[in-house]
């Protein structure tokens, strides 16, 4: 079997570097908020040219931190799409305010910038667009509608898309906050748990750096409510690890993911990406008709592959009741009956990449 990601063969080709810095915490024993925390935010804020950076225990913890710096309580409304992860609205809910949906592209996947501004309501207190798939969403136009109403701040998710760029801007500092996800499966992931905050506006870092630790603002005053939400110091070292090498990664994502498109072209539907912003790939996704059996194909051949995300959220059990519908979520419900990520990392080679893309196409075309 093909593997889906590749993570032990990143580990191999980086197993000196990792272990040196694994071996570094061991010898000093700081395993919460030691040297190597505040290290790679500071490594992270030169990648990314945010200001601040907040690490975090999870990419959800970085949503629910800052939707909680930011004071969003009961009642209040944040605008996502019904077409991501589950953790996107699960923190709006936690809060008890309202995750508010609106439809997404058909050929992106992301969010329709020009649904937005039909969903807002007094009560709108934030835009929470995501990065799907590893393309930014259209920000600057999510910047723009937010702009032009008071109280209105704008998070992007973009658990999938750390490295990707947006006319020229990094994913994590597009908006005034960006949140990201160090899930081993990730553009870049630690091994295990981790997330990130990113923010240039000095209140809201202040508020997350104290809400991450109980809402301490000092030791044993707690200033605000806050959550047990820091990031392992072994953690924050495996990230340091990987950042020697996470440029050339991103590079070989990029050529992968035109490779896959060229392979595929006129053959079989993919997620497109504009030309004004680059996808980091957090998975290749196709579009397909009778799912199932293009899939049992595939596994028949040695290739996995997976659904993100098989049922959009306003249909989810736990989220028809707690969210609010607006307008038609046609393009998200026909989507989520047809998308299917193939196998992709950096340590894909081309006869791999030969072999699926002929077996997909055989597959779509059968
Ligand atoms: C879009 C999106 N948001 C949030 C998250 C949550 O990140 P984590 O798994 O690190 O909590 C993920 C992770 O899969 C994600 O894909």
């Amino acid at each position: 079997m093909i593997p889906f990601i590749d993570l032990k063969q990143q580990y191999q080709a980086l197993k000196p570097q990792i272990q040196e810095r694994i071996n570094r915490v061991l010898d000093h024993g700081q395993y919460i908020m030691g040297p190597e925390v505040r290290e790679m935010e500071a490594r992270l804020e030169h990648f990314t040219e945010a200001k601040h950076c907040i690490s975090v225990s999870s990419g959800t913890e970085a949503l629910l931190i800052s939707l909680m710096a930011l004071g969003i309580k009961p009642g209040d409304e944040v605008i996502t799409t019904p077409f991501t992860f589950v953790a996107t609205a699960e923190v709006i809910v936690l809060l008890g305010a309202v995750p508010v949906y609106v439809d997404i592209e058909a050929d992106t996947c992301n969010i329709d910038v020009s649904k937005i501004e039909a969903a807002i309501t007094p009560r709108t207190r934030a835009i929470m667009p995501v990065s799907l798939y590893g393309q930014p969403a259209d920000m600057d136009e999510i910047n723009a509608i937010a702009a032009r109403h008071p109280n209105i701040t704008v998070i992007e998710d973009a658990a999938q898309s750390f490295g990707a760029v947006y006319k020229g801007r990094k994913s994590c500092n597009l908006s005034t906050i960006g949140c990201t996800s160090f899930f081993p499966s990730k553009p870049l992931g630690c091994y295990g748990d981790g997330g990130a905050i990113f923010t240039s506006d000095d209140a809201i870092a202040q508020a997350c750096r104290e809400i991450r630790v109980h809402g301490q603002s000092k030791r044993y005053v707690h200033t605000r409510v806050g959550v047990g939400g820091r990031m392992d110091t072994l953690q924050c070292a495996v990230v340091l690890a990987k950042l020697e090498r996470f440029e050339q990664e991103i590079a070989t994502r990029l050529a992968l993911g035109a490779r896959f498109n060229a392979l595929l072209n006129e053959k079989v539907e993919a997620v497109t990406q504009r030309s004004d912003r680059t996808s980091v790939f957090g998975q290749y996704t196709v579009l397909v008709d009778d799912r199932e059996a293009v899939q049992a194909a595939l596994k028949e051949a040695g290739i996995p592959t997976a659904v993100h995300y098989p049922v959009p959220l306003h249909l989810q059990p736990a989220y028809v009741e707690s969210s609010r519908v607006v307008g038609e979520l046609s393009v998200s419900e026909a989507v989520a009956a047809r998308v299917m990520s193939l196998p992709f990392s950096p340590e894909l080679d081309s006869t791999t990449q030969d072999v699926i893309a002929n077996a997909l196409v055989e597959a779509v075309h059968a």
